[in-house]
């Protein structure tokens, strides 16, 4: 029986012989492909500063920290998005507030974000969904009337465009994620991006213990001072060399994904009941989110087990509908969480796993008309 995974393993053995090579240099962390990686992230992504972190939940946090939020400001965040996106706000002592999102792109709704500006608000944080991209014009312009900080969440979205443009770099930062599922994966890992020089300089320091001196720049060793309540969110160089490796090899991956999505469009289109975003030739596919009736979905949910397809759900519960917030108020994001779910769409999928794929969506549905 055919067997698809929901992810992909990106790791080669060329990666692990590097890795070793890095392991058996002793010099684990701030190394060369620290800086090799950044550097192509920056030409990858054509913003001025990259800077390498521990993972994207650590990099929205410096990013919040970065923009001054602070107990008493409101930033609004999407309520359809890993709790990540929220508790970066609330770290900082301000409060997330979820604004609902679009069906089906579950990108946050710009009208929502209108209706919740106040005098507090301070910010926005918005999540390319999926890889979708978000109505950047819409979202940049609201941000320059009501003068507000944007955080663009991109742990979805390493390719993404939007008007030509790499997300990220439509708001002060852009954050990414390298957790094992995304496009490519350093294990744990992420990046921030900004064209900011203030901006980029407080994050390196804050990353970093708020030392304010580099290890190779410092004329006696550990001879440096500290100016800020600075974190240890760095990133290891092998992690880095794993990244640098894929993300060298990315516009194949991307393009493979592309191709993959309008597979789906084209195989599900005609299908009764089934919904989806329709084909974006600037999204980057990290997942491919279609949407079905909830109780057809977990007998979906059931035979895709029994056929040794992978798949997740992007989110079961929208975070404003977690117990930490629940606030229980976005209603298409509830609708989203209870009808999504994720199908592979990676670079190991083509034609012939596409169709097994929708063949047995096909069935589900026949079944249960
Ligand atoms: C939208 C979004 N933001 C933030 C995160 C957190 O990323 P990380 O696991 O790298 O901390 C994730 C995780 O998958 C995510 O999907």
């Amino acid at each position: 029986m055919l067997k698809i995974n929901f992810s992909r393993n990106p790791i080669t053995q060329k990666d692990m012989s590097l890795v070793s090579k890095i392991l058996k240099s002793g010099w684990l962390t701030h190394g060369l492909y620290s800086q090799k990686f950044e550097n192509e992230f920056s030409k990858f992504t054509n913003s001025k500063y990259s800077t390498l972190v521990s993972n994207c939940t650590a990099g929205l946090h410096l990013a919040c920290k970065a923009l001054g939020f602070k107990k008493g400001d409101e930033v609004i965040v999407p309520s359809q998005t890993h709790v990540a996106t929220a508790h970066a706000v609330s770290y900082t002592g301000a409060t997330p507030v979820f604004a609902d999102i679009n069906l089906y792109s579950g990108n946050i709704s710009s009208s929502e974000i209108k209706r919740l500006i106040n005098k507090k608000t301070k910010g926005i944080i918005i999540v390319h969904f999926a890889g979708y991209p978000c109505d950047m014009k819409k979202i940049v312009d609201i941000c320059r009337k009501n003068n507000l900080k944007l955080i663009e969440d991109c742990a979805h979205a390493l390719g993404t465009k939007y008007d030509n443009k790499h997300v990220g770099n439509f708001g002060d930062v852009g954050v990414f994620s390298f957790y094992p599922t995304k496009q490519i994966s350093t294990g744990e890992g992420g990046i921030i991006i900004t064209n900011s020089k203030s901006i980029f300089n407080n994050i390196k320091n804050n990353k970093a213990f708020g030392i304010d001196t580099d290890i190779k720049k410092r004329k006696i060793p550990g001879l440096y001072n500290v100016r800020s309540l600075g974190l240890n969110f760095r990133m290891t160089d092998f992690q880095a060399a794993l990244g640098y490796n894929q993300l060298k090899k990315y516009n194949s991956e991307l393009s493979t994904r592309r191709k993959n999505a309008k597979i789906y469009c084209e195989m599900l289109k005609n299908i009764p009941n089934i919904n989806f975003h329709p084909y974006d030739s600037n999204a980057s596919y990290f997942i491919f989110p279609i949407f079905i009736q909830k109780n057809i979905r977990l007998k979906l949910i059931n035979y895709f087990k029994i056929k040794n397809v992978g798949f997740s759900i992007h989110y079961a519960r929208p975070v404003d509908f977690m117990k930490y917030y629940k606030l229980n108020k976005c209603l298409n994001s509830k609708k989203f969480s209870d009808e999504t779910i994720s199908l592979p769409v990676h670079s190991e999928i083509d034609k012939r796993k596409i169709s097994y794929i929708v063949n047995i969506i096909k069935e589900v549905i026949k079944k249960n008309k």
